[in-house]
């Protein structure tokens, strides 16, 4: 186990303003969470509005471990220089860890 996925769901909410996740999820500013351990950056089915950025970081072999989720909720501009992810980050690795823990329950991976 990661974190404390039910202290990662109210942190959640800070996320939700442009994600969701979970049965039934859609994209709205951002892409849907469902599956993204794992998975090859900027590539969920469906979201057409990925910034240059995170596709190029995708294509040079960016995919969503759990230490690069860490590095990019710590920091997405630090990780992504043009990211199109408008948020300044958690700085609290312990709640980035919860956050993550959460968002698995909705990963394969
Ligand atoms: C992208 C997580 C907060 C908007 C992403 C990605 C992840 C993520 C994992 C990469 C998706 C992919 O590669 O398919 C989170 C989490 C958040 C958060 C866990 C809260 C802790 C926000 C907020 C906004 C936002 C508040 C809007 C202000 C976006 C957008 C993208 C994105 C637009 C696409 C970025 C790009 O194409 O460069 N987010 N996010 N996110 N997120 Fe967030």
């Amino acid at each position: 186990e990661i974190g404390d996925a039910e202290r990662g769901e109210k942190l959640f909410r800070q996320c939700a303003a442009c994600h969701q996740v979970g049965q039934g999820a859609k994209h709205r500013v951002g892409p849907h969470l469902n599956g993204i351990f794992g998975r090859k950056a900027g590539t969920v089915d469906g979201f057409t509005r990925y910034s240059e950025g995170l596709v190029r970081a995708g294509n040079d072999g960016l995919v969503w471990s759990l230490d690069k989720l860490h590095a990019y909720l710590e920091n997405p501009k630090y990780l992504v220089s043009d990211t199109r992810m408008n948020f300044a980050g958690i700085e609290k690795r312990e709640d980035r860890a919860d956050v993550l823990a959460y968002l698995r329950q909705f990963s394969d991976n």
